[in-house]
């Protein structure tokens, strides 16, 4: 292929559903969040709790970035559930505990940005999520060496994972959590709230503290 190019997307798209004010923001960007996700759910959104979820590995400080649900907001921050034995995004959190969530609500015209350090909720509150889960997908999480190479390739292969992970918990009611699954919580330092404006001159508002017990600094930004 030369380089010529395949692909050109002229700007067409104008945001104009709504401005963001500093008057009507939360000090607490935990429940300024609250409030666009609960927005974001009423609108509807199709999967308001998709956010593409980014990691570093350290030392290479190679980035990578996958799409994730996010599934619980506590006092102290964001929560997502996936496999930390095999992922890409486990190598890069083990050797670098820092993570941001990227959320884009269309309809809205909203994206938020959360960055943070990255820590391991105990095996109780994962097992807690675990359990909320179907069967199939319990299974499913044992099945599955996320993100390793399926043996040859094919689709019966991967069957064949989660028929042997089947016929292990035949009467097992209660599945217990797979090694290496489980919660990560970001711990926020800085969140950003970004309203589209008409002619590309957005709102954005990004609130940063120095630590979690700090208090939170409010800023607006240029678009
Ligand atoms: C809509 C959507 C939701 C997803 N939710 C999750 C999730 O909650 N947890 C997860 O581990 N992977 C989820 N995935 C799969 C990830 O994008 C990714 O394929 C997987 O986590 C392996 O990524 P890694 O090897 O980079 O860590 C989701 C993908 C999509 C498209």
């Amino acid at each position: 292929m030369n380089k010529e190019r395949l692909i050109f997307a002229p700007t067409t798209k104008q945001y104009t559903r709504a401005s963001l004010t500093r008057a009507s923001l939360s000090p607490d960007p935990l429940l300024q969040f609250h409030k666009w996700y609960s927005e974001a759910v009423a609108f509807p959104e199709p999967i308001p709790e998709s956010c593409t979820f980014a990691t570093a590995q350290l030392p290479s400080g190679r980035v990578s970035a996958r799409v994730v649900l996010f599934k619980e907001l506590d006092s102290r921050g964001f929560i997502v559930y996936s496999n930390w034995a095999t992922s890409k995004k486990n190598r890069d959190v083990r050797s670098n505990p820092h993570a941001a969530m990227t959320f884009f609500w269309k309809g809205l015209e909203r994206q938020v940005r959360v960055e943070g350090r990255t820590e391991f909720i105990t095996h109780e509150e994962s097992l807690t999520y675990f359990r909320t889960r179907p069967r199939e997908s319990r299974i499913g999480a044992w099945a599955s060496p996320q993100s390793q190479a399926v043996g040859d390739g094919s689709r019966e292969a991967l069957l064949a994972l989660v028929s042997e992970q089947t016929a292990k918990f035949d009467g097992v009611e209660d599945i217990p959590l797979p090694e290496g699954w489980g919660g990560l919580r970001i711990v926020p330092d800085e969140i950003e709230f970004w309203q589209g404006g008409e002619f590309r001159i957005h709102d954005r508002f990004s609130y940063t503290r120095e630590n979690e017990g700090a208090q939170w600094e409010i800023r607006r930004l240029a678009p």
